[in-house]
């Protein structure tokens, strides 16, 4: 499974490709707003700092402005992949972008019938949001698991991305699931380093051979 990080921010970019782990970007306009930078700037530089798949999110709702925006942010960087909305219009962009080459990333699904759509519109990448189904009491992981056999039944190509992740729980849950990509921000994937039992047994390696180097 591919590991992303879903974040605008170049400090936290940088950190976390520094552990030489981490596949690619995700970001939406809420994560670039915060930034407070330019769009095709904040991206250019994201792109600097990551060898792998970053996404750009259109604003446009309509489909020639959202192919028209995907065409511009496609011209950024070659990792560049462009995020579309999950809506009737966004279907309509992600069929066009596909035939002319431009990589998709298909966005806010909420269910197996919408992920159906994008992978028949060629998309490269479908983001079932998790945590916002669990935030309204309906199982992210289940929808992860859903979309995964769909695809494998019928060979589609385009790979599941496991996005609105809350905590290193989802990240399990998008794994065994069968999940292609799972896309965190980076404060849960610091927390995927974290067991009491680590730092515990490392304290304990260190203090026997800080005694063994006394006594020998
Ligand atoms: O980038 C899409 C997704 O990961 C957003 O997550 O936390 O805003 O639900 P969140």
């Amino acid at each position: 499974m591919r590991i992303f990080i879903d974040s605008a921010n170049l400090e936290e970019i940088r950190r976390a490709a520094a552990y030489g782990i981490v596949d690619g970007v995700t970001t939406n306009p809420s994560l670039i707003a915060k930034e407070g930078r330019e769009h095709h700037d904040q991206i250019r530089a994201i792109c600097a700092i990551i060898g792998g798949d970053v996404s750009a999110e259109v604003v446009a709702t309509e489909a020639d402005a959202m192919v028209a925006e995907g065409r511009d942010l496609a011209k950024i960087h070659d990792s560049v992949v462009v995020k579309i909305p999950l809506i009737r219009d966004g279907i309509k962009a992600v069929s066009r972008l596909t035939a002319e080459g431009i990589r998709t990333n298909v966005t806010l699904c909420f269910t197996a019938t919408q992920a159906l759509l994008a992978a028949k519109a060629g998309a490269y990448l479908i983001s079932p949001f998790m945590g916002r189904l669990d935030d309204i009491s309906q199982p992210g992981a289940e929808l992860i698991r859903e979309i995964v056999t769909i695809y494998d039944k019928y060979g589609f190509a385009t790979q599941v991305l496991a996005a609105s992740a809350r905590g290193p729980l989802h990240v399990k849950e998008s794994a065994l699931a069968g999940a292609h990509v799972c896309t965190l921000p980076y404060k849960v994937f610091d927390k995927l380093f974290n067991h009491p039992l680590t730092d515990i047994g490392l304290e304990q390696f260190l203090a026997d051979h800080r005694r063994s180097l006394v006594t020998a």
